[in-house]
């Protein structure tokens, strides 16, 4: 993608009582008419949840292992961002209209504001949930590099706002919740955890695989395992976001590939900050069977 000028950071703006992106908001109506193909797979999941790597686990195996056919774009040109809009260039349902099926598609949005066609033709999702410590200081992070989202402000302030839901896509703990919810009665959506992943790639690659019908070869999990490992993406110009726009992300302030760990939040959370982030939790998540691990 061609370098563009900075645009300016937006406030929030709603969209039937979710907030997002301003410039995702305006072109919302287009993302609600987005028509799904019978063999489209969406990846879902609240930002900052291991997207990017399950895309790539994805397409290694819709691609045998091919790593060639894998490096053939960046990913975000190869895995349509459907609620993506950005001022003066392709919009992500755009590309994904462009794009040959069977498609990989990726979304952030709440449960309910899902594009219905992709209900109606029972389309595959895979939604990939990660604790919600480690997705507020990447978020954060992320922030600092992605002019689309609004002024993060501080980490303490944006901390604040996480745990209140007035960020992009809203709050995490419905997010999470109301996708689980989705996940018990909708007989196509594979719930993942990050934190899984980390924890033995191999195991949750089967899952992947068995959920899109592909006969997994001992080599094949080995490649894909090597592929999207979190060196080899971060070294891999097609999945590190180098080559993105600087609008969505800025890597020369810092990478996208950040850490890829579990725990990271120990480094930016104060002990008054996780004691009550815990208590939130704790209220906010009562009565849910999901469990979350801030360690591994
Ligand atoms: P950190 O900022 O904690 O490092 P998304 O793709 O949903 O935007 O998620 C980005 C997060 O996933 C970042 O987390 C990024 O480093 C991490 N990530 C991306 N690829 C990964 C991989 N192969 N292994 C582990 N983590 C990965």
């Amino acid at each position: 993608m061609e370098a563009k000028e900075p645009v300016p950071r937006l406030p929030l703006k709603m969209v039937r009582g979710y907030p997002l992106m301003q410039y995702f908001a305006e072109n919302y109506a287009q993302v609600e008419k987005f028509q799904a193909r019978t063999d489209d797979l969406l990846i879902s999941t609240y930002a900052k949840s291991g997207t990017t790597w399950i895309s790539e686990v994805v397409e290694m195996l819709y691609f045998d292992g091919d790593t060639e056919k894998c490096g053939r774009d960046t990913i975000i040109n190869r895995v349509p961002f459907i609620d993506l809009a950005v001022p003066g260039h392709e919009t992500g349902v755009e590309l994904a209209a462009r794009t040959p099926s069977p498609r990989v598609l990726k979304t952030h949005l709440p449960v309910q504001l899902v594009p219905q066609s992709l209900w109606k033709k029972s389309c595959k999702i895979i939604y990939v949930a990660r604790n919600p410590k480690d997705v507020a200081v990447s978020f954060y992070k992320f922030h600092l590099i992605s002019r689309i989202h609004p002024d993060p402000g501080t980490w303490p302030e944006f901390l604040e706002n996480f745990m209140a839901g007035n960020v992009s896509y809203g709050s995490w703990y419905s997010h999470v919740k109301d996708w689980w919810e989705k996940a018990q009665t909708y007989p196509n959506l594979l719930y993942m955890f990050y934190e899984d992943m980390l924890e033995d790639p191999r195991r949750e690659i089967r899952k992947i695989a068995k959920f899109i019908g592909k006969d997994l070869s001992i080599e094949l999990l080995e490649k894909t395992v090597h592929h999207t490992s979190f060196e080899q993406m971060k070294t891999n110009p097609k999945t590190n976001y180098d080559s993105v726009l600087p609008i969505i992300v800025d890597n020369n302030i810092a990478p996208f590939m950040r850490k890829g760990i579990v725990g990271d939040w120990k480094n930016n959370f104060t002990v008054a900050q996780n004691e009550k982030f815990d208590r939130e939790f704790k209220r906010l998540m009562s009565g849910t069977t999901l469990c979350f691990r801030t360690y591994i």
